[in-house]
């Protein structure tokens, strides 16, 4: 075993973070834990987490649940396709009648890639595979100064051979979860602790003063600009909402009446009332009133520019193409993005008690 394992599983013993996946070896719960933490803090994933486990408990409990309700469990982390695709393994594995045992079949599940199903089958079954994210690549490329980029064919080639040949095979977990934790809490990727570091006389990356600039990645993540202007048609105590099944973003939530546009069209009332008169055409509104405007909502792939309006109909208004009419009262059962939970939030009066009203 090299030093460099030595060191990182010492590190690890001192400053190991507690946390309720790392108690069980049951590949259900660690499943759930690394799905969540793919794209999430652990800070943010925590409570969801342990809500998670509490309606669903083991992988039956949640292949025979609902989607709608394993999205709104699910509602403000982000990435919902990780939600879908979680709830499809659920069901293969329902239908397989266990939890695969194998790296092999781990890896063939809905929604895991190699460095998931690597931290499964070492979590869990002790399987020597070495885990490769965003921690992983950040240590070895500091302390061994490699500038290849890590979104490069070679650069992953590279780090996943070197993170497998530094491996202690004789305890994959134990190795895995420090690596990780090390990057997360030592080799953090802005001002790291170089001082206190215990690695930091055999770094390479400190030594050429190139901490800063490592790891490298070559390609910028192309962003692109959209233009929501999201509408909460009030009528009567009812609203109209639609789950969203365009393959782009928030695929099965659900949200308020939306018309996309190419330009933002806060600064230009009029065309925007065009827009809606094309939607509602011959329905009398009563009343419209921008609700908020200009409101910046950043993915890791687009920026959505939001315009929030609300517009009031005749209480007998009963159909809207695509959406369907559900009493106020009971927009919370919906999973929402949180940008459209932002909008209901300055609409809705908080914990809004009326009775329940039935829409047609
Ligand atoms: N990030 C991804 N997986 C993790 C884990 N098992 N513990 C802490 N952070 C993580």
């Amino acid at each position: 075993m090299s030093k460099f394992t030595d060191i990182l599983i010492d590190w690890y013993a001192e400053n190991k973070r507690d946390l309720p996946w790392r108690e069980t070896k049951d590949p259900y719960r660690i499943w759930i834990s690394e799905i969540i933490l793919q794209q999430t803090r652990v800070a943010q994933g925590y409570d969801y987490y342990i809500r998670f486990m509490e309606r669903f408990p083991d992988v039956f409990t949640l292949a025979d649940a609902d989607e709608d309700e394993v999205m709104k469990y699910w509602q403000g982390l982000g990435y919902y396709s990780r939600a879908r695709n979680l709830h499809a393994a659920a069901r293969s594995i329902r239908e397989a009648g266990e939890f695969p045992k194998t790296y092999e079949g781990v890896l063939a599940l809905k929604g895991v890639g190699e460095y998931t199903a690597a931290a499964i089958c070492s979590f869990a079954y002790d399987i020597p595979r070495a885990v490769v994210d965003g921690n992983v690549y950040r240590v070895l490329s500091r302390w061994m100064g490699i500038d290849t980029p890590i979104d490069s064919t070679t650069g992953k080639k590279l780090f996943a051979q070197l993170a497998q040949e530094l491996m202690d095979e004789s305890r994959p977990a134990l190795y895995n979860q420090a690596i990780m934790d090390f990057g997360a809490l030592q080799c953090t990727p802005a001002s790291p602790d170089c001082l206190s570091c215990p690695l930091a006389d055999t770094c390479l990356a400190l030594a050429n003063r190139s901490v800063d600039t490592l790891p490298v990645k070559q390609h910028k993540t192309k962003v692109t600009n959209r233009f929501f202007n999201y509408i909460y048609v009030r009528t009567g105590g009812c609203t109209f909402i639609r789950k969203r099944t365009e393959n782009d973003i928030w695929k099965n939530l659900y949200e308020p009446l939306l018309i996309e546009t190419d330009t933002d069209l806060s600064e230009n009332a009029l065309a925007f009332e065009q827009k809606l008169f094309g939607v509602l055409g011959e329905t009398p509104w009563r009343f419209l009133r921008p609700v908020k405007q200009g409101v910046k909502h950043v993915l890791s792939h687009r920026v959505i520019h939001a315009n929030f309006y609300e517009v009031v109909l005749p209480d007998d208004f009963e159909t809207l193409e695509g959406y369907q009419k559900v009493a106020e009262e009971d927009l919370h059962k919906f999973a929402v993005s949180n940008l459209v939970y932002q909008f209901f939030s300055l609409i809705l009066e908080p914990n809004n008690q009326k009775e329940s009203k039935v829409c047609q």
